[in-house]
């Protein structure tokens, strides 16, 4: 089958994919919510190709019954969002009109990345003074705010990180209470290393930083810079630290402020919430992610900060036949970039800012009844309350074996799928809201799913 054959017929194929795709969208309230892997015959390239059609079915055939439903309405492990149909509509456009968001000057899909920034600003109602770029997800949008950060302490010591590199420059503290671990990951790829993050205590049964210790650590370093990390959405609890006292503290000792809010940003979507991230205009970084509470499809993140010229020293590329210096290649890691705005344009556009505000406040209220079924049975222990849209609880009593041989069941048992964490050293369970198609009628499954696994599957 030749491409050219395949070509002529693009209209059948994307019909033929087209019906694929509904067909799976239309199972996942359906079909089991995750699946265990499992070892399948290797694939042998074939020397004469299939051809798109049997491709398709070969794929369907082999694979897509063990795909999961994480896009589905009772995935809530990890922190997982789905893809809303303008999001989605989005995203198989990209797909076409394959645009390379690297530089300006032959497309206007580079005013639609700055465009959508300005959306999300206005969404999360943070200044104009903040200006970014997508990235692939908040682990490389936390490696752009940290490269900036690292570049600002070495300023600050005389030296240029980007053109000299680290090899004169003192270790930079980083602070924080309850770092993502992607922030660690961050720092092993900026040559900073792991064990340069320093763990403050938090406050008592929280996830947040305790100030008072974050205030005597930065004055001990008298002067020299230190870079904060600041959670908005800690992953287990959905904590927040309290960004408006450790801005001052920033402010105060001349530390970088910058604010993880992988999925916490969304919480200025919903004035009951917003007030969790007062302070946040005052950070100099920050990192949310599209596919997690916006809904767009994988992968997607945004990294914004107030210190572009900063940010641009670190990643801008040079070359003869290379753009001009205002391109958004000088912003990412990457060069050559996908057209990952347009999703985000789409379901920004399509459902504004009272969608966001219902499916945040949606989200956050369903996460609040699991818990309150959660507390209500002997067989659960809930660990920590529901700040925002997670929920944090152990199996009564279970030591490590117990809990995973648990989710194990429940992850076979296919209509929920929770993931593990230790809380207050514990073995924990957490259940994470932001998918957009989850409803108040999943709740009884929900509970009655991990009744009936606790029942069968722990003595
Ligand atoms: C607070 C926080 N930061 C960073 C990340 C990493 O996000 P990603 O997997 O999109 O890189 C997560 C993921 O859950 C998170 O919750």
């Amino acid at each position: 089958m030749s491409l050219q054959n395949d070509h002529q017929h693009l209209n059948d194929i994307l019909e033929a994919t087209h019906a694929a795709a509904f067909e799976f969208l239309e199972s996942l309230a359906t079909r089991p919510a995750g699946r265990s892997p499992q070892v399948l015959p290797h694939d042998i390239l074939p020397e004469e190709g299939l051809g798109v059609q049997r491709a398709l079915s070969a794929f369907r055939e082999k694979y897509e019954a063990l795909l999961s439903a994480s896009p589905g309405p009772r995935y809530l492990g990890f922190v997982t969002g789905g893809s809303t149909p303008a999001a989605l509509a989005g995203d198989w456009l990209v797909s076409a009109y394959d645009q390379n968001v690297g530089s300006d000057g032959d497309s206007i899909a580079t005013t639609v990345e700055r465009e959508t920034l300005g959306l999300l600003r206005a969404l999360f109602a943070l200044p104009e003074s903040f200006d970014g770029a997508f990235v692939s997800g908040a682990t490389q949008a936390n490696f752009v705010a940290l490269a900036t950060a690292r570049q600002w302490a070495a300023a600050r010591l005389g030296m240029d990180v980007s053109e000299q590199g680290l090899w004169n420059v003192p270790p930079v503290p980083v602070l924080g209470g309850s770092p993502h671990a992607s922030i660690l990951k961050a720092l092993s790829m900026l040559g900073m290393g792991r064990q340069v993050m320093e763990y403050l205590p938090c406050l008592p049964g929280r996830m947040a930083v305790d100030q008072e210790a974050l205030a005597r650590r930065l004055a001990a370093l008298n002067g020299a810079p230190a870079i904060v990390v600041a959670s908005a959405g800690e992953v287990n609890t959905g904590d927040f630290d309290d960004l408006e006292a450790l801005a001052a503290l920033c402010q105060t000792y001349g530390a970088w402020l910058h604010v993880d809010g992988a999925f916490g940003l969304f919480a200025a979507c919903d004035p009951a919430r917003a007030h969790l991230l007062r302070g946040l205009d005052a950070a100099d970084s920050i990192t949310a992610d599209g596919h997690k509470w916006l809904n767009v499809p994988y992968d997607s993140g945004f990294v914004f900060t107030r210190h572009l010229a900063l940010h641009q020293q670190v990643f801008k590329v040079s070359a003869a036949y290379l753009g001009n210096g205002t391109d958004l290649s000088h912003r990412t890691p990457e060069d050559s970039r996908r057209f990952r705005a347009l999703p985000a344009w789409m379901t920004l556009m399509a459902y504004g800012r009272s969608g966001y505000r219902e499916l945040v406040a949606r989200c956050c209220s369903l996460a609040q009844q699991m818990a309150q079924g959660i507390e209500s049975s002997p067989r659960f222990e809930l660990l920590a309350p529901v700040r925002l849209n997670i929920v944090c609880f152990a199996l009564s009593g279970a030591h490590v074996a117990q809990r995973d041989h648990f989710l194990q069941a429940l992850k076979e048992d296919g209509q929920v799928l929770l993931t593990p964490t230790f809380f207050a050293g514990k073995p924990a369970i957490r259940a994470a809201f932001v998918n957009w198609s989850t409803s108040e009628q999943d709740i009884p499954l929900i509970l009655n799913a991990l009744e009936q696994c606790a029942r069968e599957h722990v003595q």
